[in-house]
């Protein structure tokens, strides 16, 4: 059985990010709901647990609480910030509101350095804090292991050498060594191997698939991006000709998006590709639609028609493949709230509808984004698909402002070109969440040779995000910049002047529309 540390969420942000530090220490992590009983995580067999941190107090009433049966398991348990509070209220010791919030960077004192958490650090470190309450009196068999400005109790560790708490937060970059310590919680602590990698992975998840399937056959809609390819390479190792991909060109598609998918997975990789151009019926049903909402809808409404029918045409099939990746499937504790869980589901997915009666296959339903880019590349997918940054599944459709035409669908088609390669060319386009071309179809006054042109505006957004969320717009070399703009107005038709779009998110969004 995998070895496997199990996280307790009790709606801290940053619950999934501890599962992923977790993770790139080569050891596999789930989350599960605080209150899970400890019934059922001993069945989970987990070589360690931790207790994420949350927005509640340990003595509110409604404050969410682990099963106290799971201190009784014989397992390591590590509290992270609420989750040392509750490790200490539990066990007896005392919580109480601090006087003041202890918030941002603190310096962390090493007392015990025999502690297994710090091995092999420095005595003094760098961590980051985010809490009100504070632990005032030890839990009996504890002792501080490190202290802050601000705290005496910043880390603890009982004489069982199994139960740890840390005040601050080791899982966020602003602890720069806090990877060191969960590396050694996970190792020394628990006892974990570096047995979970990719490459691991694919053995394991073709086995799994095989398992599934059987001898049925499976239908998947391949987007071109990252998670339905993998999904598909991944799929296509496991059952081969048992696969077949329906890629739809909704005529919003970027300039080569079509021919670069036919020709990875349809000449490269040998899968059974249906291909459906659908450009007149989606580009039919926009002309003089100018809305932005409407136009998702148009083009949401009008990708499920296609796609049954295609499906029809693919024969029958037992199974719909997905590229549901492990955040989408996390429940989400409502305290505090996880907002990514909400917003998601708001564009992913689009929905296909429910009368479709497929059985789901999710084979990434268990990993993060990071880890199936890294699954592509252990397929032999190209870097140009499994790096490649987020692209809104209804298209060039939300970056034309106004009515989407062929002619604007050109003219912004070879101004995102020449984004794309320039971005590539100057290493950027791997630094950003993404960078993209915007057409506004607005005409001002300008001058070429001896010409006065009156023509549209390119805006340029580039952002740095971690997850979409939120974003921040990037400070671009202005060589780049320049370069951007004059290759765009002189070799774009169309196009008379480049503005950049400097709004962070909020209050913008990515997208324009
Ligand atoms: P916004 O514009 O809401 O975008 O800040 C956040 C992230 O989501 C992407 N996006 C979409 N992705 N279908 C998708 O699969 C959509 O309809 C959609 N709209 C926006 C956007 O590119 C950004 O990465």
């Amino acid at each position: 059985m995998l070895e496997q540390i199990v996280i307790l969420d009790f709606g801290s942000q940053y619950t999934q990010v501890i599962a992923r530090r977790i993770r790139e220490c080569n050891v596999y992590s789930v989350i599960v709901r605080y209150d899970t009983p400890a019934a059922e995580l001993k069945a989970m067999a987990p070589r360690g647990l931790i207790l994420s941190g949350g927005p509640s107090s340990v003595y509110a009433a409604n404050a969410p609480r682990p099963d106290a049966g799971i201190f009784e398991l014989g397992v390591p348990v590590l509290g992270i910030c609420y989750g040392l509070q509750l490790l200490a209220h539990f066990l007896g010791g005392k919580v109480e509101r601090g006087s003041k919030r202890e918030y941002g960077k603190g310096t962390l004192r090493v007392l015990d350095s025999f502690c297994p958490l710090f091995a092999n650090l420095p005595e003094t470190l760098q961590v980051w804090n985010s809490h009100g309450d504070k632990l005032t009196r030890l839990p009996r068999g504890f002792k501080s292991v490190a202290v802050t400005e601000n705290s005496d109790y910043a880390a603890i560790e009982h004489e069982n050498g199994k139960f740890f708490g840390l005040q601050f937060h080791p899982e966020v970059v602003h602890t720069p060594c806090g990877r060191e310590i969960i590396a050694n919680y996970v190792h020394n602590v628990c006892g974990c191997g570096k047995n979970w990698t990719m490459h691991n992975y694919i053995e394991q998840a073709v086995e799994a698939i095989r398992r599934e399937v059987g001898s049925e056959r499976v239908i998947l809609g391949l987007s071109g991006g990252v998670d339905s390819s993998v999904a598909a390479a991944l799929i296509h190792k496991a059952i081969g000709d048992q696969l077949t991909c329906i890629f739809v060109n909704n005529g919003v598609l970027r300039g080569r998006e079509a021919e670069v998918v036919r020709e990875v997975f349809g000449r490269h990789f040998r899968i059974k590709l249906q291909y459906e151009d659908a450009t007149r019926l989606f580009l039919r049903r926009l002309k003089g639609v100018t809305n932005p909402e409407r136009k998702r809808k148009i083009i949401g409404k009008t990708f499920i028609e296609v796609f049954e029918e295609a499906t029809r045409r693919a024969g029958k099939a037992r199974f719909l493949a997905q590229g549901t990746l492990y955040p989408d499937v996390i429940e989400s504790v409502p305290i505090g709230g996880n907002p990514a869980a909400m917003i998601k589901s708001h564009h992913n997915v689009g929905g296909l509808p429910k009368k479709m009666r497929f059985q789901l296959l999710e084979p990434l339903k268990c990993l993060f984004k990071d880890e199936v880019r890294e699954l592509g590349l252990e397929l032999g997918l190209p870097r140009e698909i499994v790096l490649r940054q987020p692209f809104p599944g209804p298209g060039l459709a939300v970056r034309i402002l106004g009515e989407v035409t062929p002619a604007r669908l050109e003219i912004l088609r070879n101004a995102d070109r020449i984004v794309v390669e320039e971005m590539k060319n100057s290493g950027w386009y791997y630094k950003v969440w993404q960078s993209f071309a915007v057409l506004l179809p607005v005409r001002s006054v300008g001058v070429m040779g001896d010409e006065r042109t009156y023509d549209y505006t390119i805006a340029i957004r580039a952002v740095e995000s971690q997850d979409g969320m939120t974003a921040d717009w990037v400070k671009l070399p202005y060589d780049l910049m320049e370069r951007l703009s004059s290759r765009i107005i002189n070799e774009v038709k169309g196009v008379n002047r480049v503005c950049f779009d400097i709004t962070s998110k909020p209050p913008g969004t990515i997208e324009w529309e």
